[in-house]
């Protein structure tokens, strides 16, 4: 039998009997999947680890609390032998061959008649790996092939284009703050299934490069818009390309939601009749202030963080932000888009009672190659933005925080 090579199936075992014999760590690994697959599942043994009993308990399996008797396996349609005693094992396995029942056998795998593959699953399908024969086995080499192929489908290293189910639409995807590393799995899988990407300036531009050429990607940044404003050309972009029948994805900075008008381009596509999907990713108001070693919060130091925009200053009619009650509070400020009005935006936290020499810091281009960290105080930071020519991107931390962490390695 072990000449030929198995022959790979998936056994469908809803409502059907499957008979575990053993209640050990074989079976602990084990019975999850077969209770993911609706098995009725009948376990015989005189003990099993706690975890296997919680499954008794919980009524996804039966248990049967006695040793292996002749007859156990009449009535199923798999079996996985996995006994401690290998003279019981032997005589199950005979008569699951007597009553023509494919099993498993944890201990010879030469006498089994099935074999269990390394499987892991990635959007609806299941990826199973089988060693061809049983000489030459090697489990850890199936698992890794099995990790391999599901992690780079996941991370879309690997890629698979769906073609029946694939439908168009609009994924709005947060890229994370610049490293090609910081975007979600399910974004750069979804990347690498794209027809057309449109991205910002900020956020994993490295990823693009790495798109197959049959990808349009398209710069939001120069989308020539006319007689539109430039989020509305983005917007018509967006509807026009799905219209196409392509697979979209706006790739954002950080999360779409945290000051990139997400919901601006989700309204536009929702008015179209296009689907839109969010894909959340790691925002640059806390992962950039923690690539340079400063905690938004702190046990004793900081109970709240406060993420503000700061595109227009204090005094300027347009501005949202509460600036005389966020002097007030004693936790983490944390303000985008700050460098240009910083000078104003310390002056007004000082002015309404927040201390000079609460330390800032100022993180630009932070989780890429080019990042650096420039320290003062509300008292120094306008003259130190200048003289230092800190430049956007950068993401500016006011409080006591900035200053708990180890000093950085000379
Ligand atoms: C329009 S907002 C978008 C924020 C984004 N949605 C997020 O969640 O990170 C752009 C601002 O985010 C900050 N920013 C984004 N990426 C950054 C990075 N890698 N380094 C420093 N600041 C960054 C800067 O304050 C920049 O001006």
């Amino acid at each position: 039998m072990a000449e030929h090579p198995a022959y790979p199936v998936g056994l469908r075992l809803s409502g059907r009997r499957v008979v575990v014999l053993g209640g050990g760590q074989v079976a602990q690994r084990r019975l999850p999947a077969l209770i993911a697959a609706g098995a009725d599942i009948v376990l015989v043994s005189p003990g099993a680890t706690p975890s296997v009993e919680a499954m008794a308990d919980a009524g996804e399996i039966t248990w049967v609390r006695r040793g292996y008797e002749d007859g156990d396996l009449a009535d199923a349609w798999y079996a996985l032998i996995a006994t401690s005693d290998p003279e019981a094992n032997t005589r199950a396995s005979a008569e699951a061959e007597r009553h023509r029942v494919w099993c498993v056998r944890s201990d010879d795998a030469d006498r089994a008649t099935a074999w269990t593959p390394a499987t892991g699953h990635s959007e609806g399908v299941t990826v199973a790996v089988l060693t061809t024969h049983a000489r030459g086995r090697d489990p850890r080499h199936t698992a890794a092939i099995r990790d391999a192929v599901v992690e780079g489908l996941r991370d879309g290293t690997l890629v698979a284009p769906h073609h029946r189910t694939r439908a168009p639409g609009v994924w709005l995807v947060g890229g994370g703050p610049g490293d090609p590393d910081l975007i979600t799995v399910r974004g750069r899988r979804l990347l690498a299934e794209a027809d057309v990407v449109i991205a910002d300036r900020l956020g994993p531009r490295d990823l693009l490069a790495e798109l197959p050429s049959h990808v349009e990607v398209i710069d939001a940044a120069k989308i020539p818009y006319g007689r539109y404003m430039a989020q509305e050309a983005i917007n018509n972009a967006l509807v026009e390309h799905a219209k196409q029948g392509k697979a979209v994805v706006r790739l954002k900075g950080g999360d779409p939601f945290v000051f990139g008008r997400g919901m601006e381009e989700v309204q536009a596509l929702a008015e179209a009749g296009i689907p839109c999907t969010v894909v959340p990713g790691i925002s640059s108001s806390i992962s950039v202030p923690g690539a340079a070693g400063i905690p938004v919060t702190h046990r004793g130091v900081a109970h709240e963080f406060t993420v503000v925009s700061g595109h227009v200053a204090p005094d300027d009619e347009r501005s949202l932000v509460d600036w005389p009650s966020l002097a007030k509070l004693t936790g983490t400020l944390v303000v985008l888009m700050g460098v240009d009005k910083i000078g104003k935006i310390a002056e007004t936290l000082v002015a309404h009672g927040r201390s000079p020499e609460t330390p800032v810091a100022l993180v630009q281009e932070g989780t890429t190659a080019a990042q650096r960290r420039v320290d003062a105080t509300l008292a120094t930071v306008a003259e130190t933005v200048r003289a230092e020519d800190v430049k956007p991107p950068a993401v500016i931390v006011i409080g006591e925080v900035v200053r708990v962490g180890p000093e950085p390695a000379a």
